[in-house]
């Protein structure tokens, strides 16, 4: 089963509220929610006090990625704030396996992200204990970027490797996903898409996660 977490990095920020309140009536599985923090990458968003005040629009499922440094430290405060689950950069954290843990004692599911070209091998070790690997399909930082090809043979590899170990894990791929994307990355076995732009810019979003889905 596919699912779509629209990303409202690629909303209005003016009416993110808003945006919260379409996702369920969208069809969208998840709200995909970019927290940057100006030093792991070059851009800053919103923080916990902003997925606090969006948890009330919406029951749809909350996706923090957070594109942070040291994300152990923010673990309590997305718990919070009502996250459902908390994926961290392995490019960022120093004690991957550690947070995880951290993460899961704090009763949400745990993701890690790997950057377009940080190897797979990052996760060898974490594979069993993490609920979900993010696959970033551009560099973090910024919607609406092109899809880096070479994500394609990382999707198709985790997916080997957790088959190779009868692991039921999700596979998310993150930037740049659209309608040309998107089937090549359910080939190669991903099972949950990210989609801000290709989301908010199109006429009918509902349709969009429908076709993203490849249930059009
Ligand atoms: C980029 C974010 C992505 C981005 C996806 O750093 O992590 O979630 O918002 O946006 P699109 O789908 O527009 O590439
Ligand atoms: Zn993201």
């Amino acid at each position: 089963m596919i699912k779509i977490a629209p990303s409202i990095l690629s909303a209005d920020f003016s009416a993110l509220g808003e945006a919260c309140d379409k996702m369920k009536e969208w069809g969208a599985d998840y709200v995909h929610l970019d927290v940057m923090d100006g030093s792991f990458v070059n851009n800053i968003t919103f923080g916990h006090g902003m997925v606090k005040a969006l948890r009330k629009h919406t029951s749809v499922t909350f996706d923090a990625h957070l594109m942070v440094e040291n994300p152990v430290k923010w673990v309590p405060y997305y718990k919070d704030a009502g996250a459902d689950i908390f994926t961290f950069h392995v490019e960022a954290d120093r004690h991957i396996h550690r947070t995880i843990q951290t993460i899961k004692k704090h009763e949400m599911k745990a993701g890690v992200a790997l950057n377009p070209a940080t190897p797979l091998c990052m996760v060898e070790y974490v594979l069993e204990d993490c609920d979900m690997v993010l696959l970033m399909s551009v560099n973090p930082g910024a919607p609406a970027q092109k899809f880096i090809p070479s994500t394609i043979e990382k999707i198709r590899r985790l997916r080997e490797m957790a088959d190779e170990r009868g692991l039921k894990l999700d596979i998310e791929v993150d930037g740049g996903v659209n309608e040309h994307t998107a089937p090549h990355c359910i080939a190669a076995g991903a099972n949950i898409l990210v989609a801000g732009n290709a989301v908010f810019s199109a006429d009918d979003p509902k349709r969009m996660i429908r076709i993203l889905k490849g249930e059009e």
